[in-house]
């Protein structure tokens, strides 16, 4: 973080602050910027939610929540510095009124970390009391359903926000494997020389994960892989990748070359798409219950926990070279990985028996988890024989930089907070990326079934041969 000084004075507003998001991801965000010294000095964190807390009552839980959740220990000198400024206000009791009433500084963050349908009916109120002006409002994905619902809740925003007021987050974009990506491609020219049609065969992105529902059955339900992670998270990596050189790294000018990347994203042809969803199998020696027995969902539902796609990109840069994306529940392991498979070489000299039928040359950022960066080429064993083999250079955050990353949600809550904007999302390529999902979302091919603990249905196999996919071992 740029200085690690403390951000501006300012009041946290955080709606929604017994909700699961405030509990696992906000709170325990907020105590690690306090344990930085990089909360504001001055100001109230207000936690705004229907329940009846006393402000004592909600510090107890809030506690608990950081206990629970953070990534380091709590000290009690660190705890106390966001503890007392720690309040509670009731929603029902009060309303919005009542944080008008508490607020104690003129700036303001305010967080939106309450069901999307809220989203539009809680800024209009934030307006009426006031608590916009000077503030800053941060919301969470989903922004929208579809491309008409988005285009909504936009027009909802706008209506009482100025668009640089709006703070959307992809979480993603906070992860430091992520932010690597700009800094890997423009801090390193012999990379950039690479990174073109010329010299790549494809490029593959994998979010797996063997979590399953985790309890939001009902709310998944309602959205799916391809909304949950596709859309979002992966289209905003896969701009990354692809995006020119910005004229410099202020905050619009990297927006503005994201968004021109996912212009060049044609929208997805529906039979380049991949649906599935897991039934009954075997996780770590554990049995897992198929996604339709899960709680909150339907015996029939029809929903994809799997979502793999092609991806085609019109441009001088790209033209020609597939992107294959995947995502999915209850995969083998959790792994987010991107692939840059490079062409072969023009000539073999060695027998395809001694390699791989793929060309060894293939760069790996792993996003998460084991951190790091690995490229893959041949090399010859010692020995009087002459003979290639696959061998890997490798980079790993934790052994370079001997430091466990930062939660994305600290690094995005203290941009928010310093008024940053880099690593938000602007309403232009919002809408972009909708328009790229939406034939999918409009004539969806049907789901298909993989075992809990597969790598998903082999449709997928289907989708990206004669290629493979693959993560690093
Ligand atoms: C969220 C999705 O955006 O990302 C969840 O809604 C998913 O379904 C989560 O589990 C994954 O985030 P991370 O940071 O654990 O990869």
């Amino acid at each position: 973080m740029r200085g690690m000084e403390a951000a501006e004075p300012q009041d946290i507003v955080l709606v929604g602050a017994t909700g699961d998001l405030a509990r696992r991801k906000l709170l325990p965000a907020l105590y690690n910027l306090a344990l930085d010294g990089l909360l504001p000095d001055e100001g109230a964190v207000i936690g705004y939610a229907r329940g009846d807390l006393s402000d004592d009552e909600f510090r107890r839980r809030a506690r608990e929540a950081v206990s629970e959740h953070s990534r380091r220990a709590v000290d009690p000198e660190a705890w106390e510095t966001l503890a007392r400024r720690l309040r509670f206000v009731c929603a029902r009791e009060h309303g919005l009124e009542g944080v008008a009433r508490r607020s104690e500084r003129e700036r303001r963050l305010v967080y939106l970390a309450t069901p999307p349908s809220l989203f539009a009916e809680t800024v209009r109120e934030l307006s009426e009391h006031g608590l916009t002006r000077g503030g800053r409002i941060v919301i969470e994905k989903p922004f929208g359903y579809d491309l008409p619902s988005a285009e909504a809740l936009d027009a909802a925003l706008q209506r009482h926000l100025d668009e640089r007021q709006i703070y959307r987050i992809d979480h993603y974009l906070g992860k430091e494997t992520v932010q690597n990506i700009l800094v890997f491609r423009f801090g390193n020219a012999i990379f950039e020389r690479l990174w073109n049609r010329d010299a790549i065969d494809h490029v593959q992105i994998t979010v797996g994960e063997s979590i399953g529902l985790e309890g939001r059955g009902a709310t998944y339900e309602t959205v799916g892989a391809f909304r949950d992670i596709l859309q979002n998270h992966v289209l905003q990596v896969v701009s990354l990748l692809t995006m020119e050189p910005p004229t410099s790294f202020e905050a619009e000018a990297i927006r503005d070359e994201k968004v021109k990347a996912l212009h060049a994203i044609a929208p997805i042809d529906p039979g380049e798409v991949v649906l599935g969803q897991y039934t009954r199998g075997v996780i770590d020696g554990e049995p897992i219950p198929g996604y339709r027995e899960e709680e909150g969902v339907a015996p029939d539902s029809g929903t994809e926990s799997f979502a793999a796609a092609r991806l085609r990109i019109d441009s001088w840069r790209w033209a020609g070279v597939p992107f294959f994306i995947r995502t999915g529940k209850r995969l083998p392991r959790r792994v987010s990985e991107v692939t840059i498979q490079f062409r072969d070489a023009p000539i073999r000299f060695f027998q395809p028996t001694q390699v791989s039928a793929l060309s060894p040359n293939r760069l790996t950022l792993r996003l998460q988890p084991d951190e790091g960066i690995a490229l893959s080429f041949l090399a010859k064993p010692p020995g009087p024989e002459v003979d290639a083999r696959p061998v890997r250079m490798s980079f790993s955050y934790g052994d370079s930089f001997m430091t466990e990353p930062q939660e994305a949600y600290e690094r995005l809550l203290y941009d928010a907070m310093d008024g940053d904007r880099t690593l938000f999302l602007r309403s232009d390529g919002v809408r972009r990326a909708w328009e790229i999902v939406d034939p999918v979302l409009s004539d969806p091919p049907p789901v298909t079934y993989y075992a809990a603990g597969s790598w998903g249905p082999p449709e997928a196999e289907r989708l990206i041969s004669p290629r493979a996919w693959r993560v690093d071992d």
